[in-house]
């Protein structure tokens, strides 16, 4: 079989599945012939002879697992991240909250000590680690199939000595004095139906509580309770007005942020001097 032949074949199995079908059978490909993608559009006239491999991760896709599980890699902030169905595939609003989360950091002492809720693959603290040197980190997760993972990365980008990783739910096994939380923690509500592509990711990095938001609010009363100087966190498009009121119960002052889609994406509160 030509090489264009078998894209053209496969693109028409994931037609379906993908808006870029052609692109992603041309992913599939080079990460089996671990070649780029720019080879096989210069040699797509070539023979090419495939064992089973290329068919059998087709075959995931075609079920809608997603292509970064497939590859066991997706990119986060112009960075390649290992990931697996251990933990919650990157989004790029996350990387507001990075950016968000460095800003508020910027107005702490240099050697802050910054703790995240919920880390998954690690891609928020290691990108802090990155970005603010001079910061102390602490990434938690109460799963520790996600800090395996997280671990495994933060040595992959040279920051696994500037992060403590440490097995929690929430701050519970975290001592010490605390400067900012941060939190992209699971926010969907409970009885919400998820669709094909996310019931291949950990429910533990989804579901929120029986409204969504009782993670949020527990990570607020959290950042009181533990008199840090900053909070920032991720939360639901439709989150804000509960959000909002929560803080204000609280006496707490709350500002949001929005994501690339112009959609409610996350907030922040700093204490109050
Ligand atoms: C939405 S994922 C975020 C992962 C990663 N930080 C990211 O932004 O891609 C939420 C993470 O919170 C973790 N988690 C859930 N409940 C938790 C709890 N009570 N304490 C700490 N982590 C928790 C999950 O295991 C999951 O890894």
């Amino acid at each position: 079989m030509h090489i264009k032949e078998l894209l053209s074949y496969s693109a028409e199995q994931l037609r379906e599945v993908t808006d870029i079908p052609q692109k992603e059978a041309m992913i599939l490909l080079a990460h089996v012939l671990g070649c780029e993608t720019s080879w096989i559009l210069t040699h797509s006239h070539n023979e090419i002879k495939l064992d089973e491999h290329f068919f059998e991760l087709l075959k995931r896709r075609v079920s809608h697992e997603p292509l970064e599980y497939i590859l066991g890699k997706a990119s986060f902030y112009g960075k390649e991240f290992n990931v697996d169905s251990r933990v919650l595939i990157p989004r790029p609003e996350t990387e507001i909250l990075v950016d968000k989360a460095v800003e508020l950091a910027r107005e702490l002492p240099q050697n802050a000590h910054i703790v995240e809720i919920g880390c998954g693959s690690g891609i928020i603290s290691i990108m802090l680690s990155l970005l603010l040197p001079d910061a102390k980190l602490t990434a938690v997760d109460i799963s520790m199939d996600a800090l395996n993972v997280s671990k495994q990365n933060a040595q992959k980008h040279g920051v696994d000595k500037n992060i403590t990783f440490i097995e929690s739910s929430y701050l519970d096994n975290v001592d010490g004095n605390i400067d900012m939380i941060v939190s992209n923690p699971p926010y969907i509500a409970n009885a919400e139906p998820l669709g094909i592509g996310l019931s291949y990711e950990p429910s533990l990095a989804l579901y929120g509580g029986s409204r969504g938001d009782e993670m949020l609010c527990h990570i607020v009363d959290l950042f009181q309770e533990r008199k840090a100087k900053a909070l920032a966190c991720e939360m639901g498009y439709d989150q804000r007005e509960p959000m909002r009121l929560y803080a204000q119960s609280k006496g707490l002052e709350i500002e949001f942020y929005k994501d690339l889609a112009s959609l409610d994406r996350g907030f922040w509160i700093k204490e109050k001097k």
